[in-house]
């Protein structure tokens, strides 16, 4: 059994500065046998093993895309997992709900999976302005009789997907999956959709990069589980892992 269950995210997390990648890389390489890695990404499998090339990622166990609603687990969809995303999800009925909202524009067919509904903002929305669409959007979802995670990235990336799903929902998958504490996982991330996972019950790291609403969340919760990292990319990943409880 490995000792640490590693879930990071990709773009402006992981991937962003190529030394402090090499770094990390060379890094889980010596501790490959103690940990089980996992990326978690609002990209598609398609994009995120693209990215991998690019940045020579190393192979994880886990590729948990499309927001934490596809997992693939050594290669294979895990069945489980793929159950529990069947239940109270509507993809159908959600589009057409959504087709009426002029505001929001269909992200392209390589983005949507059947358990990921993706939307931009035509007008990005951040702060007190963002809440508000999210609870305009959580009523009209109500009113429909409909049931969504509603996930706003980056003030403009909106994502529906299955109330079983997501980048938090899937850590917590994994870690009774692998038969993990708690204290057994490491969750990075740097934007709204990697706060389910940044706010568990694990430990989690935020770069010092992260995006203005992640750090509104943060000021707002400020879950002592959590490191604030004062590195950027991958360096965030490196600090965490010399300095939080991890490993002993
Ligand atoms: C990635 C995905 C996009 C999603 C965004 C935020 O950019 O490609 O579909 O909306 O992440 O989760
Ligand atoms: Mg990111």
């Amino acid at each position: 059994m490995k000792d640490l269950l590693l879930v990071t995210d990709l773009d402006h997390t992981l991937v962003g500065d190529r030394q402090a990648l090499t770094c990390l890389n060379r890094t889980l390489e010596i501790l490959r046998s103690r940990i089980s890695l996992v990326y978690a990404t609002g990209r598609s499998l398609a994009g995120a093993r693209q990215l991998q090339q690019e940045e020579s990622l190393l192979e994880p166990e886990g590729w948990a895309t499309g927001v934490g609603s596809t997992l693939l687990w050594r290669g294979k969809p895990d069945p489980v997992w793929d159950q529990r995303l069947q239940r109270c999800w509507d993809r159908h009925a959600l589009a057409a709900l959504l087709s009426h909202w002029s505001e929001l524009t269909l992200q392209p067919a390589s983005e949507q999976t059947p358990y990921k509904l993706s939307y931009e903002l035509t007008t990005p929305r951040m702060g007190a302005e963002a809440h508000q669409f999210e609870q305009r959007l959580r009523a009209g979802l109500r009113q429909a009789d409909l049931q969504a995670r509603i996930v706003l990235s980056s003030g403009y990336q909106l994502d529906l997907l299955p109330m079983a799903a997501g980048k938090g929902a899937v850590s917590g998958y994994l870690q009774q999956k692998l038969g993990l504490q708690p204290h057994q996982v490491l969750c990075c991330g740097d934007s709204g959709n990697d706060r389910s996972m940044l706010g568990g019950p694990w430990w989690g790291v935020m770069v010092s990069n992260a995006r203005p609403e992640l750090l509104a969340w943060w000021r707002q919760v400020r879950p002592d589980t959590l490191l604030r990292s004062n590195r950027h990319h991958a360096g965030a990943i490196l600090h965490a892992l010399d300095t939080l409880p991890l490993l002993l």
